[in-house]
């Protein structure tokens, strides 16, 4: 699609940004006419789905229960290895599966604009997830979100079915608990029609179908919220990291110590020393302790700089020097191999750990690289590119060494 779509953002008809922060916003779902208006048809959306897929960002949703229809890989085989607009209307229309297109801002121009102008609103990042749901099927099952949705119906009904929390303001890093409202009521039931918008906080659990006849689209506009849990999650990371390198932090604890017999000043002076750690991590800015970077320009450079590197990656190879990106990003250990990486703490992709741990040391000429990694070229190439596509967390480029 070329942009066909437009857009202009507001967000209730009825009701102000200040009253709805002060009375809905991570408390209470809002439904009413919208005022962000987005002109974007069932059509492009799915011409959008070859290229969406290809940046892993297509999910097929099974039609009877809302949850996970089809891996990627499989999804992949019912196209015979190559999935086109063609493919993807004709799974649709057979009734098989719904699709949620995870990043559809990066396709869409005018929902790109949208995103900046609600995370300049709210001061946090947005993207954009499409479900297309066939005629009388299960869009979703009942789950909750660790994010703040606003679902914008375009074209189509669906209805919303909201239960009670199971967690409250569930962040990021928090763990996901177990939904089971088989047999519960719906707090409440909402029907979206083309127009209507309804936010969903974060936490609140969901059931979303389309019971018409027709195919319906939604656009849930998804907030990345950063906790006050995960920015002090990310300096104390930050703070260990840097204290590991001092002698005095590395000094031996004799266990009594431990049990009492440390010096109560001792402690205080290492606990302000750890404080001061983080207040400077803190004051680095944005990269050194939100989990999610904003809708702003620095994003687009370095979504620029990340498509920009894979084609190099994709060329011949040679003086290619590989660094860390200064994105901020996760790690949650796999096993003896691997480490899980993110930057959206959601989402994590596993890594090789020696790749990771070259690359702490500064940047490396992708030929170093490839001897210092101890894995398969398969793996190497495979973790390159979760760091480079899938994350952003490290780039590829030409400079030499000195500059780097
Ligand atoms: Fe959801």
């Amino acid at each position: 699609m070329k942009g066909a779509a437009t857009g202009s953002v507001g967000l209730f008809d009825e009701v102000d940004l200040p009253t709805f922060l002060a009375r809905y916003f991570e408390r209470e779902a809002l439904f009413g006419r919208s005022s962000l208006t987005v002109e974007l048809s069932i059509d492009e959306v799915m011409e959008l789905l070859p290229v969406a897929m290809a940046n892993g960002g297509v999910r097929a949703i099974h039609p009877g229960v809302g949850a996970e229809g089809l891996a990627k890989a499989d999804l992949l085989d019912r196209f015979g290895g190559h999935a086109d607009a063609a493919g993807f209307r004709a799974l649709f229309a057979e009734g098989q599966f719904s699709f949620a297109i995870q990043g559809l801002e990066l396709h869409v121009p005018a929902l790109a604009s949208a995103c900046a102008r609600l995370a300049t609103l709210f001061g946090y990042r947005f993207d954009v997830t499409a479900f297309l749901s066939p005629p009388r099927t299960v869009a979703t099952r009942p789950h909750y979100d660790r994010s703040e949705v606003f679902a914008l119906q375009l074209h189509g009904q669906k209805r919303w079915d909201l239960f009670e929390p199971v967690d409250r303001l569930p962040a990021h890093r928090a763990r996901q608990r177990t939904v089971d409202v088989d047999a519960a009521v719906p707090r409440a039931t909402k029907h979206l029609t083309p127009g209507d918008l309804l936010y969903v906080p974060r936490g609140v659990i969901h059931r979303v179908v389309n019971e018409d006849a027709a195919p319906s689209l939604h656009l849930s506009f998804v907030g990345l919220v950063d906790s006050w849990a995960s920015v002090f999650g990310n300096a104390m990371e930050a703070a260990y990291a840097a204290l590991m390198d001092s002698p005095e932090w590395r000094a031996a604890v004799r266990c009594r110590e431990m049990a009492g017999d440390i010096p109560e000043m001792r402690l205080r002076q290492m606990i302000a020393s750890f404080s001061s750690h983080m207040l400077a991590t803190i004051s680095l800015g944005t990269a050194g302790y939100l989990d999610h970077c904003i809708n702003d320009d620095a994003q687009v450079q370095r979504l620029a700089a990340a498509r920009k590197s894979i084609d190099l990656l994709d060329g011949p190879g040679s003086g290619l020097v590989v660094r860390l990106s200064g994105a901020h990003f996760l790690e949650r250990y796999g096993d003896a191999y691997t480490t899980n990486v993110s930057t959206d703490g959601d989402r994590f992709y596993p890594v090789a750990s020696t790749l990771l741990e070259a690359l702490r040391g500064g940047p490396r000429p992708l030929e170093e690289l490839v001897s210092r990694t101890s894995c398969s070229d398969e793996e190497f190439l495979r973790s390159m590119t979760v760091l480079i596509r899938d994350t952003g967390a490290a780039s590829l480029d030409m400079a030499t060494m000195d500059s780097a």
